[in-house]
């Protein structure tokens, strides 16, 4: 399968080249002329890279679509090439500073481009896919038939899915959306609707707090404060380092011991802010030592 690049430009001499360009070094090339136009392909083709044009019917608008991309989960991984006339007129409407870790933008280039400093930049920027990828796809294929013409395919493979990876990574759900020949926002649509889904890897260790009548008439609100001030993420989210996942039950059905919080099958009675301070320490101390 080739690689997917989508130009969003209205200056139709540059399109053409590019395309002709991209499409004799092995890419398929999708076309858009204007920015509407360019952000409905973005969702419906998954292209693994945007070459974005910084202004056509206005200064900003391919820096607003940018933001846009980065806004949307379907889409804020995508990595784009943004092109301008002339790169010191340009005035970001956002904070932005193209570097390898601020998505999506990757790179500004001046026209006239050299034909070698954008392909230089394609292969750098693209959205990897090595025999990783290859298998990674293949995979996904099967899936795919095994519950081809089955009804609610869709939610029976995102199970599948979520069951072995803990998760729907977003690469999955790019290719998922080819195979199905299904919009990417669609798939994302289904995966936010349902609890059940996750966007995020889960973290290695699962912290409930009991929000159940027993513990909340304990106290059970401060722990979770505490909890979400230590670990600096809220309900449903996973810390940065990955060790936990914090999330809010209610009754664990043992309200004697209220109130109550569970890490992964463990539970710890009666908790309170200090205690809180001391059991997570633990938990992070015994993951240094590994
Ligand atoms: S209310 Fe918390 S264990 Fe029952």
């Amino acid at each position: 399968m080739k690689n997917r690049i989508l130009i969003i430009d209205d200056d139709f001499d540059f399109v053409d080249a590019v395309k002709t360009l991209l499409e004799a070094n092995g890419y398929d090339v999708s076309l858009a002329y204007d920015g509407h136009d360019g952000f409905q392909k973005i969702k419906s083709e998954s292209p693994e890279l945007i070459i974005l044009d910084m202004m056509m019917t206005y200064k900003t608008e391919g820096a607003d679509i940018a933001k846009t991309i980065s806004q949307d989960a379907a889409t804020k991984d995508i990595p784009v090439l943004l092109i301008t006339g002339a790169k010191k007129d340009m005035n970001f409407p956002f904070d932005f500073e193209p570097d390898e870790n601020n998505l999506p933008v990757k790179a500004v280039l001046e026209k006239p481009i050299k034909p070698e400093e954008l392909l230089k930049m394609v292969t750098t920027y693209i959205r990897q896919t090595g025999d990783k990828h290859r298998i990674l796809v293949e995979g996904l294929k099967s899936l795919v038939d095994k519950w081809s013409g089955k009804k609610g395919k869709l939610i029976m493979i995102l199970h599948e899915i979520q069951n072995h990876y803990g998760y729907v990574p977003r690469a999955i759900s790019f290719e998922l959306s080819r195979l199905l020949d299904t919009p990417l926002a669609r798939i994302y649509e289904v995966i936010t609707f349902y609890n059940f889904f996750k966007l995020v890897p889960p973290g290695k260790h699962l912290i409930s707090v009991c929000m159940g009548t027993a513990c909340y008439l304990k106290g059970a609100q401060k722990v979770l404060n505490e909890l979400k001030k230590m670990l600096k993420i809220e309900e449903g989210q996973t810390t940065k380092d990955g060790l936990f996942h914090l999330q809010v039950v209610r009754c664990l059905g043992c309200c004697g011991l209220a109130p109550v919080i569970m890490i992964d099958d463990k539970v710890f009675a009666k908790v309170d802010k200090d205690k809180i301070v001391g059991i997570i320490t633990d938990y992070r101390e015994k993951q240094d030592e590994k």
